[in-house]
């Protein structure tokens, strides 16, 4: 238990391991995605139904906008074809800005 950070420079800068637990993209996605079913097919490091969510941050570290913004609406959507032919169900009472603060938690997995 120590809470001393690594580093110690008060500014963040990248490739430094800061406590993501603590950003409020990963407290406000975390917890839509575990009011939803999200987590009885995704783990966060094992391959379950789904993708893990470490796979899929990984595989759209570098996405621009539009590729996340299509990834978030799949969530609303549902459907199969990018990791294999198990099809994700739809999500239809999402909000786009709901699907999007969920993505953003994922993504930050990596
Ligand atoms: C019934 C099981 C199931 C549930 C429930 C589920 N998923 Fe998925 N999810 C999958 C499968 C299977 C895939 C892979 C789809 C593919 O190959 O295109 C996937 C893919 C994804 C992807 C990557 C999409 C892509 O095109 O690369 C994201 C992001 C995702 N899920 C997020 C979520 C979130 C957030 C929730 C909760 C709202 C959720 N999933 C609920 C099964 C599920």
């Amino acid at each position: 238990m120590s809470l001393i950070a690594c580093g110690g420079s008060t500014e963040p800068t990248k490739g430094q391991t800061a406590d993501i637990t603590q950003d409020p993209a990963y407290q406000k996605g975390f917890a839509l995605v575990k009011q939803s079913d999200c987590l009885t097919c995704h783990q966060v490091d094992a391959k379950g139904i789904g993708p893990s969510y470490k796979e899929i941050a990984q595989q759209y570290s570098n996405a621009g906008p539009d590729q996340l913004s299509s990834v978030a609406q799949k969530i609303i959507t549902g459907g199969a074809g990018v990791w294999g032919q198990i099809p994700m169900t739809a999500h239809p009472s999402l909000s786009p800005d709901d699907a999007k603060a969920m993505l953003d938690y994922i993504l930050l997995l990596k």
